[in-house]
């Protein structure tokens, strides 16, 4: 069988890596993407052969176009796309600032925007892009409000893409996460009690008793990506232990 090439951004650490760990095994080429030199450089190495890294900042378009032209040297075309690179930090909405704004815009619903822009002329005819979204697109949650209008925004141009990009045989679907265990708590400026607390409330009321784990969301991703969701178009799969029944 012939090996198929994915690029997951935002590949270094939580679930992008974990996805790209999973598709190894299965005997994908994957293609990571991080702007943290350090953690681009520990997850490569973990990954070992088959993998490749970029550093590439999601929200520059010179770091995309770049990224494209050395992806578009080595592969020529690829398979498949993982739009996961994201960032989250919480605030309250009357504290919001314009930084944070552009920051969380910029990265989450800009920097996906023109990735997916960018890599249509070296996505193959059949192809998948996959888009990162989360549960706060329905459910809200409070101090989320500019991280849900960027996940709300990624989301809404699935449908669009999907009748756009349909003559080059390339299909979008989305992951709707719930809270997962990542280092993106960490990184959010809440506190340890802050996040013990998130965890251990999510894992106490959800379904499946437990929070859900990187581990859960890369054999969904894996689906996405692969043949076997051929005929599926803007279709999402909420990923969140039924949390949100
Ligand atoms: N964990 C959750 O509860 C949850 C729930 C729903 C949706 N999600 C979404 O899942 C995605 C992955 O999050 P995660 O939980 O796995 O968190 P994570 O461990 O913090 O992973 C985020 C990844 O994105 C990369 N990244 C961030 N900003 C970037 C930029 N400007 N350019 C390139 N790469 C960038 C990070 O690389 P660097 O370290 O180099 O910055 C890292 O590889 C995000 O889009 C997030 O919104 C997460």
């Amino acid at each position: 069988m012939e090996t198929k090439i994915i690029l997951i951004t935002g590949g270094t650490t939580g679930i992008g890596f974990t996805c790209a760990k999973y598709l190894l095994n299965l005997k994908y080429q994957v293609i990571i993407t991080g702007r943290v030199k350090k953690n681009l450089d520990s997850a490569v190495s973990e990954l070992g052969n088959n993998s490749i890294g970029f550093l590439s900042d999601t929200s520059s378009l010179k770091d995309i176009d770049e990224l494209v032209l050395k992806v578009k040297n080595l592969f020529g075309k690829i398979d498949g796309l993982f739009v996961n690179a994201g960032i989250f930090k919480a605030s309250n909405f009357e504290e919001t600032s314009e930084e944070l704004f552009n920051e969380t815009m910029n990265i989450n619903f800009k920097g996906a925007f023109f990735t997916v822009q960018k890599f249509v002329p070296i996505l193959k005819n059949p192809s998948s892009i996959l888009l990162n979204t989360s549960i706060v697109v329905f459910k809200a949650f409070a101090d989320t409000s500019v991280y849900t209008a960027s996940k709300a925004a990624l989301e809404s141009i699935s449908k669009v893409l999907n009748i756009e990009l349909a003559s080059k045989g390339i299909r979008v679907n989305i992951v709707s996460p719930g809270v997962t265990e990542s280092p993106i708590q960490k990184k959010s400026g809440m506190s340890d009690e802050a996040i013990n607390n998130l965890l251990e409330h999510f894992s106490a009321t959800s379904p499946i008793g437990r929070i859900v784990q990187p581990t859960d969301i890369a054999p969904i991703v894996e689906f996405l990506l692969s043949d076997k969701s051929q005929v599926l178009r803007n279709e999402k799969i909420i990923i969140d232990g039924g949390t949100t029944l």
